[in-house]
């Protein structure tokens, strides 16, 4: 069970005494063997708010880790998660801050419309976003039911405007911050931000509409002026009867967010938003930075509608273009055609540069059989099951098969029903540039 974190606790975590409990513990191990003694070690210096802070150094390290040191990487930004405060939830609850960065751009964007003065973070947690919204160089109001992360939130911001301060002091925009409810309008003359919640007390993901506080009660506090929400990526945005725009964004390959831009921010109906980043690293002498690439694909994008058989390469897109069905999309703009009008794979003569794909090196109508006489025949220890349109589980599949070759020979299987019968693909994985393809890589020498 995750720590509960009270008042009391942040009170004292920013505190003289909590900031030295907190450096001290920093330097403990804090893992299961330890843990105990760590317990009594840091009992002495934090008394009753011991374990907030044994916690609190645990979410840290999580936050580096996911995603990673204050200025070593683009991901994280200048953002030193080791100087904020986290509840388990509200860390796990978080975009990565590379999402947060380019929704907040896209909203900056907005404001110099000249509209609003600045945005209110109606739900604005532990200051993820509120960090990327002032980041981007707006005034900023946050909120939250939560007076505990609020008050993690008033820390943090302090913290980060601390950390930002140039020769002429900090550089942050003034973050102002107050308890509300988002379900009623608390400012005027700001774009509202909504991001509600997707977990419930259990743990349990909610993908439909079904968010706390709901779509329509964020709607209805100011009907006039709907808010951009930030929703579950899961969510079924058509059933959602939302006008306005739908933003899929998928960060290093995974869908992150569906957000839901109000007609008078939208530019088109359905967009894809492909972010991922290269890792910098060091060639010769010369340091190279991290960055982050975004590639979008929208509803007006020219799109590709010829079906044809399997060509040389396959090509799965990325989950945002699928979640945003902009597949014919991503097929023009990469000179691919469908392998069926209702699958997301896409095929052609030739590997799209830097775009993971696949060389088709045997192909077959589906059965077991086949695919385990491809698997002896290759000698492979590693296999990588991509499925669309068929019942099979690609975890069950690849246990049964159970490749017992040399790990280093890899292969990927790719069953897409084509028409009415699943159609099994034996192919060899064609790296693409990590830019494109969500993966990272280090460059030589790094
Ligand atoms: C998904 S989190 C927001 C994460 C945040 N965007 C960030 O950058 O970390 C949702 C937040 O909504 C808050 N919340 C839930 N119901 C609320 C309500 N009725 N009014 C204001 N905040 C609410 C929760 O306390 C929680 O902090």
């Amino acid at each position: 069970m995750p720590y509960t974190f009270s008042i009391a606790d942040t009170r004292f975590l920013t505190s003289g005494a909590g900031v030295d409990a907190l450096q001290a513990a920093s330097g403990l191990r804090l893992t299961g063997a330890t843990g105990i003694a760590d317990l009594l070690a840091v009992r002495s210096a934090a008394g009753g708010h011991a374990a907030a802070v044994v916690e609190t150094v645990l979410l840290r390290r999580r936050a580096v880790e996911r995603w990673g040191e204050a200025g070593a990487d683009q991901s994280a930004g200048d953002i030193d998660w080791n100087a904020w405060l986290f509840t388990d939830e509200a860390l796990q609850q978080a975009p990565p801050p590379p999402v947060a960065a380019h929704r907040a751009r896209r909203i900056r964007a907005h404001l110099s419309a000249g509209k609003y003065a600045g945005a209110h973070d109606v739900t604005c947690s532990v200051g993820v976003d509120l960090a990327a919204l002032t980041g981007a160089g707006m005034v900023t109001v946050g909120s939250d039911i939560d007076p505990v992360r609020l008050a993690m939130a008033a820390h943090n911001m302090a913290t980060h405007n601390m950390a930002t301060a140039g020769p002429a002091g900090p550089a942050g925009l003034p973050v102002r911050l107050v308890r509300a409810d988002a379900r009623a309008a608390t400012t005027r003359g700001l774009l509202r931000y909504a991001d509600p919640a997707r977990r419930d007390a259990t743990g349990r993901r909610i993908t439909s509409a079904d968010t706390i506080p709901s779509v329509a009660d964020l709607d209805a506090a100011d009907p006039a002026h709907l808010p951009v929400l930030r929703l579950p990526p899961g969510i079924d945005y058509q059933t959602l009867a939302r006008p306005g725009e739908i933003e899929m964004v998928s960060w290093r390959g995974t869908v992150r967010e569906a957000v839901a831009w109000p007609p008078e921010y939208a530019t088109v109906g359905r967009r894809a938003t492909v972010l991922s980043s290269v890792l910098g690293g060091v060639i010769g002498d010369r340091v190279i930075g991290d960055r982050v690439i975004r590639e979008e694909f929208t509803d007006i994008d020219p799109a590709e509608d010829a079906v044809t058989p399997a060509a040389r390469y396959l090509v799965d897109p990325d989950p945002a273009v699928v979640r945003a069905h902009l597949v014919r999309q991503y097929a023009a703009r990469r000179g691919l055609t469908l392998l069926d009008p209702h699958l997301a794979y896409l095929t052609g003569d030739a590997p799209p540069p830097g775009i993971r794909s696949f060389e088709i090196l045997d192909a077959a109508p589906y059965s077991e059989r086949t695919v385990r006489q491809w698997a002896r025949r290759d000698a492979i220890g590693t296999l990588e099951i991509k499925q669309r349109g068929t019942p099979i589980v690609p975890d069950d599949l690849r246990k049964r098969i159970k490749p017992q070759g040399d790990r280093r020979i890899d292969r990927t299987l790719i069953i897409a029903r084509i028409g009415r019968h699943p159609q099994a693909f034996w192919c060899r994985a064609v790296p693409g540039d990590p830019g494109h393809t969500g993966r990272t890589a280090r460059a030589p020498g790094a």
